[in-house]
């Protein structure tokens, strides 16, 4: 199965996948393939997430209403997108995030495991912690999301996915596919983005 090319969509502010502004990454594509083996990633995963891309694809700002759905009706979540200065939600934040994060969806759909892919999950965690939130779009905000609700996470986020994947009319059982191969998709990124969260040595 061909892969497709990385194609940095140079129109998103703070979009940087694929170019030179991330850092290495500072584990290995072979450890990266052991993670992969380890969560029994298949390259039969990469082809349903390939997929789904064009089943998603007409989809994802309704997707992305969801999820922000859900972020917003829980203040403990919503509260990492608020200013610190009156601890109201920043919008301007929100909606920056909210761009790179329908680009996100587009990206796991390619699956698309290169050293660029890599660095740019590392690069995804950092701005989760606070070595790296806020800094690509310039807010005062909350400084750190906090490890806990990363993991936590996963399960709205590949729960509320599952019905979009049966969008374009696909049998039962190739819906599954695709969300089995988005679940191992999510939790390979989770796991990655923890990287600034554990300490020096022990990832
Ligand atoms: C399954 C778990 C999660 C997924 C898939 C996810 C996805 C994403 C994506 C795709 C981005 C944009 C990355 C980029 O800049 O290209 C992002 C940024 C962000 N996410 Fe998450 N996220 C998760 C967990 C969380 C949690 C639990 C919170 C807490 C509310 C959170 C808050 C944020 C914030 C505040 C940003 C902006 C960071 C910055 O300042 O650059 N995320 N997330």
């Amino acid at each position: 199965m061909s892969q497709p090319a990385t194609v940095p969509s140079p129109g998103i502010p703070g979009y940087t996948y694929g170019t030179a502004a991330v850092p290495r990454a500072p584990i290995t594509l072979e450890e990266l393939e052991l993670v992969k083996k380890t969560l029994l990633f298949s390259e039969e995963d990469a082809h349903w997430l390939r997929v789904s891309r064009d089943v998603l694809a007409p989809h994802v700002e309704e997707l992305l209403d969801v999820w922000y759905g859900f972020v917003g009706s829980h203040p403990h979540l919503l509260h990492y997108f608020t200013r610190l200065s009156d601890g109201r939600p920043d919008t301007g934040y929100l909606e920056a995030v909210r761009k790179r994060f329908g680009q996100w969806v587009l990206d796991t759909a390619a699956a698309n495991y290169d050293q660029a892919w890599l660095d740019y999950q590392i690069e995804i965690g950092r701005r989760h912690h606070r070595s790296g939130k806020n800094r690509t779009d310039g807010v005062a905000s909350v400084e750190h999301v906090h490890y806990r609700y990363l993991p936590a996470l996963i399960y709205p986020i590949v729960a509320t996915l599952k019905p979009f994947l049966a969008r374009k009319g696909h049998s039962a059982e190739e819906v599954e596919k695709m969300w089995e191969a988005w679940l191992k998709s999510v939790i390979l990124q989770i796991t990655l983005w923890s990287y600034p969260y554990v300490r020096e040595g022990d990832f």
